[in-house]
């Protein structure tokens, strides 16, 4: 592919993207680092992810923000991804490099450790992590929560199938066996007594919890939900009755997945500070 110093275009492909925050957020790291801003809204239909991608790099552009239900066909899509990308099966941000080939990687993981570890000083280094869920959520924050920490990592999910295939994915990333699956039932969930709680299902889309959340947040210090907004509310309501003394919706992974998404095409970091006020921080 051939690469344009003249253009700066960037985009966010998915489908639906419709009510993105990302424009906001790309708009005000561009003021920051006096980039000029040009960020547009690819939503191809779900066949159409490569032949959408790849028009627009021809077309000029420069990098690309992936999000649902495109991540892991973008790691597919790239020259070059990055061995966490390859790993998690997921790619959130897509570059034009000068020779041509398209570098991928993923800032979801590091951006939901940089919110809830560098901003909110939530001490998981040694902490035991439960994970709901073992889809693509999931995945892509799996990699940096193995390589931040020293504590066991359990994953539950429904499908349980889903959570061992998962842990056997990053198995050579698990060098001391912290990984484990586990059913999501009140029996293991509170035999596995984590302190902190991650919702990677998506239930809070149809504002419903993951069976035996309220088994799994009862020793937890730290519950942090990966959507935001009106979606994390019914897990973040439970673990307040818990009485979890840390929330965290997953406002602050999304500030900080795009701060390093900008970061990756720009060699610059903009301060995401000023996105907690724009946004509205709730939890
Ligand atoms: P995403 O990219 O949001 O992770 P996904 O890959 O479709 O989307 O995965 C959705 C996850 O939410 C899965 O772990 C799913 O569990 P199953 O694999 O058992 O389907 C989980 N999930 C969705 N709704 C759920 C619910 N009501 N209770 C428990 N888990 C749920």
């Amino acid at each position: 592919m051939k690469h344009n110093d003249s253009c700066g275009n960037y985009a966010l492909i998915g489908n639906p993207v419709g009510h993105s925050l990302s424009p906001r957020i790309h708009e005000q790291f561009a003021k920051q680092l006096d980039i000029p801003y040009s960020y547009t809204l690819l939503e191809p239909a779900l066949a159409d992810f490569e032949s959408c991608a790849r028009d627009f790099f021809e077309k000029g552009g420069r990098g690309l923000n992936v999000t649902v239900p495109f991540k892991q066909q973008a790691v597919a899509f790239a020259d070059d991804p990055s061995a966490a990308a390859a790993a998690a099966q997921s790619a959130n941000t897509l570059r034009l490099d000068k020779s041509g080939r398209i570098a991928a990687c993923t800032t979801d993981g590091p951006g939901l450790l940089a919110a809830l570890v560098r901003r909110r000083g939530w001490d998981l280094a040694e902490a035991s992590i439960l994970v709901l869920g073992a889809g693509g959520a999931a995945a892509s924050v799996l990699g940096a929560l193995l390589e931040h920490g020293r504590g066991p990592i359990f994953i539950a999910n429904r499908n349980r199938d889903r959570a061992v295939q998962l842990c056997a994915r990053f198995a050579d990333r698990d060098d001391c066996g912290r990984l484990h699956d586990c059913q999501l039932s009140e029996q293991e969930l509170t035999a596995v007594g984590a302190e902190c709680v991650i919702n990677a299902t998506s239930a809070g889309l149809a504002g419903s919890l993951p069976p035996a959340a309220r088994a799994g947040l009862q020793s937890a210090r730290f519950a942090c939900d990966l959507a935001y907004g009106r979606q994390a509310r019914p897990f973040l309501d439970l673990a307040g009755e818990c009485k979890v003394e840390n929330l965290s919706d997953g406002l602050g992974m999304l500030i900080e997945q795009a701060a390093l998404a900008c970061a990756f095409w720009h060699q610059a970091m903009p301060d995401t500070e000023v996105l907690y006020q724009m946004l509205g921080e709730e939890n």
